[in-house]
């Protein structure tokens, strides 16, 4: 693989491409996860989206396919471990290799810590966390053939700071980052980069009835003014992705208008 460290590259901008990776997005069917299909593609990946409901993920097939690129939908619950064994060998099938992965897929609990229930906790943490976990040592078997991958967990400012009715999300998104360190740090000989990606409030679907509640609360925490819209993660997706991140791992990189910093 080419990087910017061993002088292949001329052109700077050319470490950012990723013509001929072969990427996993898990939650594509929708906010986040179908942006970053979307951007991937755009620089020049072959993608698997993935979600529970395949149906979802057609028009995002049919969007990919028509910048170029090969795109397949996956159907999976990330809370079953052998699904995760299901989409590996899919891929190693149809693609016979794994680049990217990026864990998007969560589950939110919004509830009151009094009134949190054991099945909301079970679903969070098995979706979010075991999920997360196992994508990234399963869908990584492929990437520890071939010596070379990047994985992007998606974490939160909440990783960072917190708000009532978000105890479980948050101690999720910061044993999220927390897994990234860690898996950068035993995986960095195996040349597996692997770092998490962490906005403030973003503008997709499920966080249609939060914001409606406290979009005005959250924009006079962030310092450049605005909630995220999805393409804010783009770039940084794309970089996180790239040979040009390739001696960044164990990192989470917050594109949040500065909101970590405000504290
Ligand atoms: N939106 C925000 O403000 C924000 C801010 C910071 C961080 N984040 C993080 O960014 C990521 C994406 O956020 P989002 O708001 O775009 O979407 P989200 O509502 O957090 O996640 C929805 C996606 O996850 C999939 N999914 C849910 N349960 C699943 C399961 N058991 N197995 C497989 N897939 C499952 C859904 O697809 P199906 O229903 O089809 O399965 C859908 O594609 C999440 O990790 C979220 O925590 C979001």
């Amino acid at each position: 693989m080419s990087h910017p460290g061993n002088g292949s590259s001329s052109n700077i901008l050319d470490t950012f491409r990723l013509d001929g990776r072969v990427a996993v997005v898990t939650g594509a069917s929708e906010g986040i996860g179908r942006a970053l299909s979307l951007g991937l593609a755009a620089a020049g990946a072959d993608i698997v989206v993935c979600s529970r409901d395949k149906s979802k993920l057609d028009g995002l097939i049919a969007e990919i396919r028509a910048l170029g690129r090969r795109a397949e939908s996956y159907s999976i619950d990330l809370s079953h471990v052998d699904q995760i064994e299901g989409l590996r060998d899919f891929v190693r099938d149809e693609f016979g290799t794994l680049h990217i992965l990026i864990n998007g897929a969560a589950y939110t609990v919004e509830a009151y810590a009094w009134d949190t229930t054991e099945p909301e906790w079970n679903k969070s943490i098995d979706t979010s966390l075991k999920g997360t976990f196992f994508a990234c040592t399963i869908l990584g078997e492929l990437m520890r053939e071939a010596g070379y991958g990047k994985i992007i967990n998606l974490s939160s400012t909440f990783a960072r700071s917190t708000m009532p009715t978000r105890s479980v999300y948050a101690a999720i998104k910061a044993a999220i980052s927390h897994l990234t360190e860690s898996l950068a740090v035993e995986w960095g000989s195996e040349g597996i980069r692997i770092n998490s990606l962490a906005p403030t409030a973003v503008r997709t679907p499920s966080r249609k009835e939060f914001l409606a509640k406290f979009e005005d609360n959250v924009v006079s925490r962030v310092p450049l003014g605005r909630i995220a819209e999805t393409d804010d993660l783009l770039a940084a997706a794309v970089y996180l992705a790239s040979p040009a991140s390739d001696f960044v791992t164990g990192h989470t990189l917050f594109v949040d208008g500065g909101f970590v910093a405000k504290g």
